[in-house]
């Protein structure tokens, strides 16, 4: 079970930027129910695993995904705002945006025009990739894409049909049995580690 995070500042302190209207609106109202919503999805799964029933697997996880996103984004985006007095990114901060974009305005540029472009319901984020070593800005179309932020890969499994068809044509179940027969769990136990 996972609870609502304590706003870091009164709800009127980002005023006039920020009204205080708008927070509470924001805080008590949206994201409690994407909090509240996450607690009931985890149930669920619960609920799912003991009775063995997995009908509704796909939609518990696209829920798991969208409110669990939504919790997430809303926290980082609660926490990164802030009382408006000056504040900058740090030196090494500074020194990778430098590298990553050119320059801070040149960053500011493109993060500004990329959030007006965000389709309807969706978020711009600045992210660091670290396969790429490299900052990017990047849009989020609703919260989630069947992901929950901030989560870090330890076993996948490739279910495009490049991956299976040519032997296994629409036998899908037969691709995933004979997957379990071939997993490499020193592998998986040592990206835990690494992150314990
Ligand atoms: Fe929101």
């Amino acid at each position: 079970m996972i609870n609502k995070i304590v706003l870091p500042y009164p709800v009127d302190a980002l005023e006039p930027y920020y009204s205080k209207e708008t927070l509470v609106l924001h805080y008590d109202i949206l994201y409690s129910g994407y909090v509240d919503n996450t607690n009931k999805t985890e149930e669920k799964l619960s609920a799912a695993r003991r009775e063995n029933n997995f009908e509704n697997i796909k939609c518990l996880e696209k829920d798991l995904s969208f409110y669990g996103s939504g919790v997430i984004l809303h926290e980082m985006f609660f926490k990164n705002m802030g009382i408006p007095i000056p504040s900058n990114p740090n030196i090494s901060l500074m020194e990778q945006i430098n590298i990553d974009f050119g320059s801070y305005e040149k960053f500011k540029n493109q993060f500004t025009e990329s959030s007006k472009v965000v389709e309807a319901s969706g978020w711009n984020l600045l992210v660091w990739v670290p396969r790429f070593k490299k900052l990017e800005i990047l849009q989020c179309e609703k919260h989630q894409n069947l992901t929950l932020w901030g989560c870090v890969p330890l076993l996948v499994l490739d279910m495009w049909e490049h991956s299976y068809y040519l032997q296994y044509k629409t036998k899908r179940i037969d691709y995933i049995n004979a997957f379990w027969n071939i997993i490499n769990w020193n592998e998986v136990n040592k990206r835990w580690d690494s992150i314990m």
